[in-house]
C-alpha cells in the first residue's frame, strides 16, 4: 500500500495533488486545436439534438450532487437552459416530470452508487435522453446510459472525493459551452476566452498546491472548533456546500454551508465569539453582498478565513485571513477554490489524528439503498 500512495501519507493528499494532471487528461482530445470550440466524439449531438432538449435534470449523490449543483450554473448561465438538480434518493421517490425532451444527467464517480443507478433507471422509463458523468469506464451506470462522458481522473480510492469533483466540474464546464455552442447561446470570443482559461487550470491548480503553509497552520489552529461554517453567494455557494461536506467527512468537525444572503435566516443564531467563518468572495456580481454578510458574521467577533481571487485588495481588509486563488475567469473559479478547502480538511483530520482515507461509518462506494 506504501507503494500504491507514492511516497504521500494518504491516499487523500496523493489524489489532491494529482488533480493538475487530472484536470489536464479531461480536457485531452476535448478541445479545439484554435481554442474555438468543445469537441466531443463521444457525443457528436447536432443543433437539433440539442433544440430538443427543453430541460436538464441532473441526479447524483454526494460530492458528485455538489458538482451537479455547479453545473446547474453552467447550462444555465452559458447554455440559458433550464435546470434541476436533484439528490437521487431523493429524485427517485418524488415523481419527476420528466418525458421525452428531458436529458437526464447522472454524476458518479464509481459509476455503482444504487441510488443513482436507480434514478437513471427511472428517468430512461420515463422517456428521458440520458448521460453518465463517470469515472470507471464500462462501470454499471456508464453501462446503464444512453451516452457516457468519462472524467479520465484516474483511480480514486480516499473515501473523501477530491479529483474526481474537480474532474466532475471540468466535464460540466465543457459540456455546457458544446451545449451552448450548439445552441448559439455564447459568443465565439466568449467561448474562446473560456476554453483558454480552462487550458491555465492545471498550471493554476499546480500554483495553489505549492503553497500549503498557511492552510496548514490554520487547519491547526482551528482543527479543535466543534462548528466550523461555510459561506458564499452563486459558485462560491455551490463550493461551500463541498468545503463543508469535505470536513465533516473525514474530520468530524460539525460543518455547515450556507448560503450568504440566508444566513439571517438561522445560522447567524449561531456566529458566536471565536467561531470559525470560511467565507469565499470570489464573484463579482454578488461581491458587495457577500462583504455585507462578511461585515456581519464579524460584528459577531467570528474569525473569518476569506477566499478571495488574486487582485482583490479588499477583502483582506475585512476578514482575519485570506487565502488567494490564482485569477481566473468566474465561470472557472469553483475548480481552484476547492483546493484549499480539500486541503484544509484534509490537515484537520491530520491534526485530530483521524483516519484520514477510511472515516468511521463511510464507503467509498454506497451500494445499498
Ligand atoms: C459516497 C462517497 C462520496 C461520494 C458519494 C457518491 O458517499 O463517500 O465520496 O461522493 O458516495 O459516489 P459516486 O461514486 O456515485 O460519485
Amino acid at each position: 500500500e506504501a507503494a500504491e500512495k507514492g511516497g504521500y501519507e494518504h491516499f487523500m493528499i496523493k489524489e489532491i495533488y494529482e488533480q493538475p494532471k487530472a484536470i489536464r487528461e479531461t480536457m485531452t482530445g476535448r478541445l479545439a486545436k484554435d481554442d474555438s470550440a468543445v469537441l466531443f466524439e463521444e457525443l457528436k449531438w447536432t443543433p437539433e439534438d440539442v433544440a430538443a432538449i427543453r430541460k436538464i435534470v441532473i441526479v447524483a449523490c454526494g460530492t458528485a450532487y455538489h458538482a451537479g449543483i455547479v453545473g446547474k450554473y453552467f447550462f444555465e448561465q452559458l447554455a440559458r437552459m433550464p435546470v434541476e438538480v436533484d439528490i437521487a434518493s431523493e429524485f427517485r421517490y418524488r415523481s419527476p416530470l420528466i418525458d421525452d425532451s428531458t436529458l437526464a444527467i447522472v454524476i458518479s464517480q464509481s459509476g455503482e452508487t444504487s441510488d443513482t443507478l436507480a434514478a437513471l433507471k427511472e428517468a430512461k422509463r420515463l422517456g428521458a435522453r440520458t448521460l453518465a458523468v463517470t469515472n470507471v469506464v464500462s462501470s454499471s451506470i456508464a453501462r446503464e446510459a444512453d451516452q457516457v462522458i468519462y472524467t479520465w481522473a484516474g483511480p480514486e480510492i480516499a473515501v473523501a472525493s477530491t479529483k474526481a469533483y474537480t474532474t466532475q466540474l471540468i466535464s460540466m464546464c465543457l459540456l455546457a459551452v458544446y451545449i451552448a455552442s450548439l445552441r448559439g447561446t455564447m459568443p465565439a470570443e466568449r467561448v474562446k476566452e473560456l476554453i483558454r482559461g480552462l487550458k491555465e487550470l492545471p498550471s493554476q491548480a499546480h500554483e495553489l498546491l505549492e503553497d500549503v503553509e498557511p492552510i496548514k497552520t490554520f487547519a491547526q489552529k482551528y482543527g479543535f472548533n466543534e462548528d466550523v461554517f461555510f459561506i458564499g453567494r452563486s459558485l462560491d455557494y455551490a463550493v461551500a456546500l463541498e468545503g463543508a461536506l469535505k470536513l465533516k467527512e473525514i474530520s468530524y468537525i460539525h460543518a455547515e454551508a450556507y448560503a450568504a444572503g440566508e444566513l439571517k435566516h438561522g445560522t447567524l443564531a449561531l456566529i458566536i465569539e471565536g467561531v470559525p467563518v470560511i467565507a469565499l468572495a470570489t464573484q463579482r456580481d454578488v461581491y458587495e453582498k457577500t462583504l455585507s454578510n462578511i461585515k456581519e458574521v464579524k460584528a459577531r467577533d467570528a474569525v473569518v478565513i476569506g477566499l478571495a481571487m488574486k487582485g482583490d485588495e479588499q477583502l483582506q481588509k475585512y476578514v482575519d485571513h485570506t487565502i488567494y486563488i490564482p485569477a481566473t475567469d468566474k465561470y472557472l473559479t469553483p475548480i481552484l477554490t476547492v483546493i484549499p478547502l480539500q486541503l484544509l480538511a484534509y490537515y484537520a483530520a491530520v491534526t485530530r489524528g483521524c483516519d484520514v482515507d477510511k472515516p468511521r461509518n463511510l464507503a467509498k462506494s454506497v451500494t445499498v439503498e
